[in-house]
């Protein structure tokens, strides 16, 4: 049962990245609140997936297999999404991936694949987003940012942490623009969320849960539900007076300014004297 505050009958939803992780619980939660849903990922068969599950609770749901890194697929996806349901209420930006390297290996072939992804992309989800709910007159947009938005990680992350802290300043400057037409733009910051590749790394590397945990207050990592309840609250109407917020869903760990990695400045410095032999 959802608060009438909470509800979302009647809107649309657009999600990316919803075949899992963050982006299948985020599409879970607004179905269950009422969203019509129109789920994007590359990976189709598993979107398909989170819209049978998301129909159980009654919800309309169509799948696109739109690469969000594709300005012309996007407005394909737009397109779609004016023939089949004539509006979009809410977008949940959350589809995108970086590259791991150190700053002097990074190929500039990578970091324009990562920006192309998570800054162009995402910005022209937001522009194809705003423009319908500007005619609306109303809407919601959640991008989703990371700990790497607002601080360094120091671990190999230079790309993510390039586009990541772009997704803020579009953020802010995106909700500046729009308030007064009554469109919000917010972000969510993510600490470590368990999602398939964070499971391989972990289990590549037996210190690294240990570590992470020690920035972590709350004493565990994300589960992709964690960002079930943010999902509806900024999808809804309950939110209406939050626009350009940068939300922490980190279990503390900015507040402690911790930067996603306690102690790993000093396992650079380690790598380095052993590389350099230098004390
Ligand atoms: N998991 C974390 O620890 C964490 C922390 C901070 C931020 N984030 C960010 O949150 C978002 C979601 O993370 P997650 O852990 O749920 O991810 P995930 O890896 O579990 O899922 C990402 C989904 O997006 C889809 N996808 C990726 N690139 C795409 C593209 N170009 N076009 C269409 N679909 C695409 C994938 O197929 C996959 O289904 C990502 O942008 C990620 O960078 C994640």
């Amino acid at each position: 049962m959802i608060h009438e505050m909470f509800q979302l009958k009647g809107r649309v939803a657009v999600v990316s990245g919803a075949a899992q992780g963050m982006g299948q619980a985020s599409a879970l939660a607004l179905a269950n609140a009422g969203a019509s849903l129109v789920l994007v990922d590359r990976n189709l068969e598993g979107a398909e997936a989170t819209a049978e599950q998301a129909r159980t609770t009654g919800v309309r749901t169509i799948c696109s297999n739109t690469d969000v890194s594709d300005p012309d697929s996007i407005r394909e996806l737009f397109a779609l999404v004016d023939r089949e349901f004539g509006r979009v209420d809410f977008l949940g930006n959350i589809a995108g991936d970086g590259v791991l390297s150190s700053p002097e290996k990074l190929a500039i072939e990578d970091l324009q694949r990562v920006l192309q992804n998570l800054v162009i992309g995402r910005f022209c989800m937001c522009q194809e987003a705003g423009r319908r709910m500007i005619a609306q007159g109303r809407g919601s947009i959640m991008n989703i940012g990371s700990l790497a938005s607002t601080t360094a990680l120091g671990r190999g992350h230079i790309a993510y942490s390039m586009a990541m802290g772009s997704v803020v300043q579009m953020t802010r400057e995106l909700s500046t623009e729009w308030a007064c037409r009554g469109v919000r733009v917010n972000a969510v910051l993510p600490a470590q969320v368990l999602n398939p590749s964070l499971e391989a790394r972990i289990a590549a590397d037996p210190t690294l849960e240990s570590r992470f945990l020690k920035g972590i207050p709350a004493g565990r990592l994300g589960q992709p539900r964690d960002i079930m309840g943010l999902a509806v609250l900024l999808a809804s109407d309950a939110s209406e007076w939050i626009t350009g917020a940068l939300i922490p869903m980190d279990g503390g760990n900015l507040a402690m300014n911790a930067g996603g990695t306690p102690g790993h400045e000093s396992q650079l410095v380690q790598s380095f004297r052993a590389e350099t032999g230098k004390n």
